[in-house]
């Protein structure tokens, strides 16, 4: 079987500053050599700019944590998917959980966001993912199928272009990851799905989110429908991540 190149993208959440951020990729681009999988991070939005100048000329590609799904005008707050082209942005997070679940962010409001992004050039790594209290009623597959249904259905001509984070949030922050196998059975219906609506769902990249560390990354990317990994609190660390990087490196053919 012929493997794709992994995505190993770090989402900073709101964390960093001028100097750790500087730090970071200092350290990350001393580890990181030329590395066979793609590597993202999402950073704050005040830092755009600082990152673009830290990851110029390296493997590093720049990625936003959230997208208006406004073109432009009086949206107090907001950040626009032109904006965030402006600083060569290449990834951008909609609908992550903490967007969902704070911000009040629906089904709907995500596709928007996707749509936008890809109007923009910007791939969207659209996130879905279940609570405990889903999991536990037997609702998991109902809840990501309607999450991703409500992106293809209004990108649909495009929806080979995006990319698909499955992060449950009982795993997000807490430690506690999905297994390989409960991750691997999320991400085959995922595919599936995406596969009912495109021909190149084959090529759609799978990300697993959710405690995600240096320690289980390799087991989960050694399943076949897990594609990388998008990475929360162990992004924060270089030694860490780049671990993760080196081990979707070593699940590639
Ligand atoms: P953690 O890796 O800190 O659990 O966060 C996962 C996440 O939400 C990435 O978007």
């Amino acid at each position: 079987m012929t493997q794709k190149k992994k995505l190993i993208a770090g989402n900073w959440k709101m964390n960093g500053g001028l100097q750790a951020n500087a730090a970071l990729i200092h350290a990350l681009r001393e580890g990181l050599g030329a590395p066979a999988c793609g590597v993202a991070v999402a950073v704050p939005a005040p830092y755009l700019a600082q990152v673009q100048a830290l990851v110029a000329g390296s493997a590093i590609a720049l990625a936003a944590q959230d997208v208006s799904q406004h073109e432009a005008g009086a949206f107090t707050g907001e950040a626009s998917a032109a904006m965030l082209r402006d600083f060569g942005t290449r990834y951008v997070l909609v609908g992550h959980s903490e967007r969902r679940q704070y911000h009040g962010e629906t089904d709907a409001v995500v596709a928007a966001k996707a749509q936008r992004a890809l109007a923009a050039g910007i791939t969207p790594i659209v996130c879905v993912g279940e609570t405990l209290e889903q999991r536990e009623a037997g609702q998991t597959e109902e809840v990501v199928k309607r999450q991703l249904a409500a992106v293809i259905e209004i990108n649909r001509d495009r929806i080979g272009d995006i990319v698909v984070a499955y992060e449950p949030v009982w795993a997000i922050g807490t430690g506690r990851t999905a297994t390989p196998e409960q991750a691997q059975a999320v991400h085959a219906v995922l595919r599936g799905q995406l596969a009912a609506a495109t021909e190149q769902a084959a090529r759609i990249p799978l990300l697993y989110g959710g405690s995600m560390n240096a320690t289980n990354a390799a087991e989960l990317l050694a399943q076949p429908d897990i594609d990388g990994g998008l990475v929360g609190g162990a992004s924060l660390k270089a030694p860490d991540f780049l671990q993760i990087i080196a081990a979707a490196h070593h699940c590639q053919a």
